[in-house]
């Protein structure tokens, strides 16, 4: 699948002819692809980096550690369509919220971790903001119907994963299986082992979800990691705001191909980070203005932001 790769820092640092050339091409690719690899986006490759190896640290803990921090979710707690997910999770709310107290292991069992943390959270939602300006741009949304608007409380989370080596086989099933995200867009670094992979909704015929694509015959294609990059995603809410015109993607983490490498039989450990943009509590997302008109009604009624993130956590939490 090619994944198109944006250069952002026209948008960071351009003019407003800049800023509207890039949203035109971002929102072109999500339109289409409904993911995009953005460079030069404004987080250093050495934060990045550092946030992986904080992450390996944190993983690394003994399991009765891990089990005090409130947000840590252990292995086999997560069933995706029957297949039990292969990772260990943390998942960390917006620190600047009172809900997010106690979601950090505490400074004698991991030192250093919570600062380093709150700070890499912040820079990660700089960057969904301004992914969401650049889309508000491209769909040249009038500014009260701006999405920064419905997502100025910054109610964001930061899911850090960790799959350990394992052997996988075609009997096994994925690591993680097929889903869409709920949020706006979605914001994933992951390390170079790879294993994303990608629903190919042209291998399918009609309407098709993740609950049916593989029972329809969908078929998979991998996407491959680019040092520096930062894929972004469009989740379901994207899909309702923009009256489908983005498409949420359909994916799942399979397992690289480890045959080819000499010596390997089970496929290497992997880190990944994803920050998720739900909007606002309270937010009815409905078709913006200018994606709809009487050619092309709006497909779907509002959405009650609170009912589904609540039903969709309901039905994932075990
Ligand atoms: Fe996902």
């Amino acid at each position: 699948m090619d994944v198109p790769t944006i250069d952002f820092a026209p948008f960071l640092r351009g003019g407003r002819e800049d800023r509207e050339a890039i949203a035109k091409t971002v929102d072109s690719a999500l339109s289409s692809v409904g993911l995009i690899y953005v460079k030069n986006h404004g987080i250093p490759d050495n934060e990045v980096n550092e946030a992986f190896s904080w992450l390996q640290r944190f993983f690394a803990l003994p399991n009765a550690k891990k089990r005090t921090v409130q947000r840590y979710r252990e292995m086999g707690r997560e069933i995706i369509r029957s297949h039990p997910s292969r990772r260990e999770a943390l998942n960390l709310a917006n620190p600047s919220l009172d809900m997010s107290a106690d979601q950090w292991p505490t400074e004698e069992i991991l030192p250093g971790f919570r600062d380093f943390m709150e700070s890499f959270w912040q820079n990660c939602a700089r960057l969904l903001h301004q992914l969401i300006d650049c889309v508000s741009l491209a769909l040249e949304l009038p500014e009260e119907h701006s999405l920064s608007k419905c997502h100025s409380r910054s109610c964001f989370s930061m899911g850090c994963s960790y799959y350990p080596e394992t052997l996988i086989t075609h009997e096994t099933g994925p690591r993680m299986g097929a889903h869409s995200d709920s949020c706006t867009l979605t914001l994933l670094f992951q390390d170079p082992t790879g294993g994303l992979e990608l629903g190919d909704r042209a291998s399918v015929q009609g309407k098709v979800s993740a609950a049916n694509f593989e029972q329809r015959g969908g078929t998979y294609k991998p996407i491959d990691f680019r040092e520096g990059m930062v894929l972004v995603n469009v989740g379901y809410v994207m899909g309702r705001y923009s009256n489908g015109r983005n498409k949420s993607t359909i994916h799942r983490v399979g397992s690289p191909d480890v045959a080819a490498v000499p010596g390997r039989t089970e496929t290497p450990d992997r880190y990944s980070i994803a920050f998720f943009g739900d909007p606002d509590p309270g937010t009815i997302a409905d078709a913006l203005p200018g994606t709809y008109n009487p050619e092309n009604p709006k497909r779907w009624g509002p959405l009650n932001i609170d009912e589904y993130l609540g039903g969709i956590k309901e039905k994932t939490s075990t």
